[in-house]
């Protein structure tokens, strides 16, 4: 296990996460991209996740809704995967969302994304719908974690 440090960064960081987003991700973005998706949102939230101060991983979230914290993107670069790096940003993100009252979190995530299926469903995820993306042809998933007993 890689026991990474997990930080909440703020949007002045975000140059160093578009490089992650591209090691992970393709096509590859620029900042004005993720900027672009946080803006005006309720509750940005950016998550580094660090081993030995080098950041192999991260998370992007904003509000939803109300109720519901929607974690847009999550990442942890090649040679990090397997060390429950995605776990402990997962981990904190719930955390985070159960403290501000959020009763749910929710992600969306293809058929094809296999690695975040097994581990949402590791996590205690439920599937509770899909819908037809327009941008890319094919049908997300929809997944819900109830947080609202987390909350200490
Ligand atoms: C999905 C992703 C974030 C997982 O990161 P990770 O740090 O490797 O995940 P973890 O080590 O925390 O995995 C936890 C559990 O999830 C499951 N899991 C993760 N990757 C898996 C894989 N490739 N195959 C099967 N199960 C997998 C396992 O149950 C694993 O526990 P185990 O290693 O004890 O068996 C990473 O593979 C990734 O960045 N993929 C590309 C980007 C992506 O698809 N993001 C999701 C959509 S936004």
């Amino acid at each position: 296990m890689a026991d990474a440090d997990i930080v909440v960064i703020g949007l002045d960081e975000l140059p160093g996460v578009v490089d992650l987003f591209n090691e992970v991700f393709r096509p590859p973005r620029d900042q004005a991209f993720l900027e672009r998706r946080l803006a005006g949102k309720v509750n940005p939230l950016i998550l580094l996740a660090r081993v030995e101060r080098q950041p192999v991983g991260f998370a992007l979230g904003y509000e939803l809704k109300p109720s519901t914290f929607y974690c847009w993107l999550i990442g942890v670069v090649p040679d990090y995967r397997r060390a429950g790096i995605a776990s402990q940003l997962m981990g904190a993100l719930v955390a985070l969302a159960a403290e501000s009252g959020y009763k749910l979190v929710r992600f969306e995530c293809f058929n094809r994304q296999r690695p975040m299926l097994h581990l949402a469903i590791k996590q205690g995820y439920n599937v509770v719908g899909v819908r037809y993306d327009s941008d890319t042809g094919d049908n997300l998933l929809i997944l819900e974690l109830d947080v609202s007993d987390l909350r200490h």
